[in-house]
């Protein structure tokens, strides 16, 4: 099945089993805007506790805070938000639709690759086995060509996103003779920057009202409270805060479902270091993030780093971790070394001292920091795609089952009495009363017990127990296995101590140990 169409099927599955709806549904949605539904809210707070707890309970210089959406707007102009905080953007006049020049540029490079692989697959099915890519890679005329059309074309861009050259970027969109996907047309205006900050008034007019911004990052919360925490909290560099929030970003092309949204959250970790460490914290941080994926165990071969080879003006290292979605490898969390930018600037704009004064070495400076930066939606997703299998069983019939980590899925084990009647729905109803203070437990009475078992494979269940008539006679039930399908008969008494450490966050926790 073509990615494209795995990627259709996910969206359509968070739909249909309450995952994630389009916001504002019944008025046909809000653009780049989502809710979560029952099961995807659940899935949503284990990835953020699975976050927090790897960073607040296994690190004992790490520290949490939740601070306001809203902040004083010169915090964005100190931080360089309201200054630089844009996308290049462009309007086609015929169908008068907003693009990003960027987005339409890489669009074109990425057009390149695919040719590219479609003259290499090609050639692989003609070759069969005989076929060497890299040989084939580095004589054919037609890919030679095209590469070199690709390279030439991403060294343009590239130069003109360093200089932010507005007229280039719009040359480079005339000369690829790039069309807009809606007219069909080249009618293109001038390119134009657009800052992504939504801002709004607060206070009454009359009282002279006040722009403020909603928070693009969570990041500057943790700045600006630095020097609360660091002196209330007695901390010594190094240490780190961390925040889980909502961040807002005015996304011109909001596209991939919750991949670019514009209300967001984000798991955001800064790091404070004495200046000159920073480079080994970086490589610890890279290390330490990378482990915290993979633990999750969908493959070492779904991740990899992606080094920026334009680093920001503040930053002097910068990486992100990708991972393998359907639409290929795409960013998922960034690890910056942000060095003492955002606490300098801070310190020149509100006049307060940030300075750290080190009893080890007896000086004062003003931290560097190193910052880990994670998306929970776009962490959602990766966790959905990589999950979301479809099995192809014995009998012919196809079995949709997402194979999320224990510890993440929404519902851990659902109790089902086999019929409805003859006492099994009350013995069934007592073993969820008892194990709800463990682990999210339901019981689900409704259709057949296969209609049942598929209904808890779509949304990830680890575990099913049946009660069925030997229950009442020898208090034991079977227990399913999601991934197996094996079914084991246990007895009731042992059903926690069976499931209880399998779905807990601990279990991963103890791995990153
Ligand atoms: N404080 C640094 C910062 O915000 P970023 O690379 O702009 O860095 C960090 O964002 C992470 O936030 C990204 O790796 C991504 O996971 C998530 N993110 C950023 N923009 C997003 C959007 N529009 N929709 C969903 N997630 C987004």
């Amino acid at each position: 099945m073509a990615q494209e169409d795995v990627f259709k099927k996910i969206v359509a599955h968070c739909k249909e089993y309450g995952f994630v709806f389009p916001s504002s549904d019944i008025y046909d949605g809000l653009a780049a805007v989502y809710d979560y539904g029952q099961n995807g809210v659940e899935l949503k707070n284990n990835i953020k506790q699975y976050w927090w707890q790897s960073m607040v309970l296994l690190h004992d210089n790490i520290v949490g805070i939740d601070s306001a959406i809203f902040m004083h707007p010169t915090i964005w102009k100190a931080s360089g938000h309201v200054d630089a905080f844009n996308d290049p953007l462009i309007d086609n006049r015929d169908s008068k639709k907003r693009y990003r020049a960027d987005v339409l540029i890489e669009d074109e490079i990425a057009k390149y690759d695919e040719k590219i692989d479609k003259e290499v697959a090609k050639a692989a099915k003609r070759f069969k086995e005989n076929f060497d890519e890299a040989k084939y890679r580095a004589t054919s005329p037609r890919v030679i060509e095209l590469q070199e059309k690709r390279d030439a074309l991403h060294a343009r861009y590239s130069a003109a996103m360093n200089a932010m050259d507005l007229n280039e970027l719009r040359q480079i969109i005339l000369d690829e003779e790039i069309v807009c996907p809606i007219s069909g047309t080249r009618n293109w205006t001038e390119v134009r920057q657009f800052n992504l900050m939504f801002s709004t008034e607060m206070g009454s007019t009359a009282d002279g009202a006040m722009k403020v911004y909603l928070r693009p990052e969570t990041a500057q919360g943790i700045f600006v409270n630095y020097l609360n925490v660091q002196k209330t909290g007695r901390m010594k560099v190094p240490f780190g805060i961390a925040q889980i929030g909502k961040a807002f970003r005015n996304e011109i092309v909001a596209r991939q479902f919750i991949f670019r949204m514009r209300e967001f959250e984000q798991m955001e970790m800064q790091f404070f270091v004495r200046p000159g460490t920073e480079m080994e914290w970086f490589s610890k941080w890279k290390e330490t993030r990378m482990k915290w994926h993979q633990v999750l165990g969908f493959g070492a071969d779904h991740y990899r780093f992606h080094d920026h080879e334009k680093l920001a003006h503040y930053a002097n290292a910068a990486t992100d971790v990708e991972f393998l979605m359907p639409f290929g490898f795409k960013e998922v969390e960034g690890i910056h070394s942000r060095t003492n930018f955002d606490l300098s600037q801070h310190e020149k704009y509100s006049g307060k001292s940030i300075k750290y004064f080190d009893p080890e070495t007896n000086e004062s400076y003003t931290p560097y920091v190193i910052e880990t930066s994670i998306g929970v939606d776009r962490m959602f997703l990766s966790v959905m795609c990589a999950a979301y299998t479809e099995e192809q069983l014995e009998n012919g019939e196809t079995r949709v089952v997402l194979k999320l980590p224990a510890a993440l899925a929404p519902v851990k084990l659902a109790v089902l009495p086999l019929v409805k009647k003859d006492g099994l729905p009350e013995k069934a109803r007592e073993i969820v009363n008892d194990l709800k203070f463990h682990f999210n437990t339901i019981y689900d009475e409704k259709d057949s017990i296969g209609k049942r078992y598929r209904r808890q494979d779509a949304v990830g269940t680890p575990y099913c127990v049946t009660v069925d008539h030997d229950t009442l006679n020898d208090n034991c039930v079977t227990l399913r296995n999601r991934d197996t399908m094996q079914q084991e008969r246990v007895a009731i008494s042992d059903l926690n101590g069976i499931i209880a450490d399998r779905v807990s966050i601990t279990s991963l926790l103890k791995k990153l140990q």
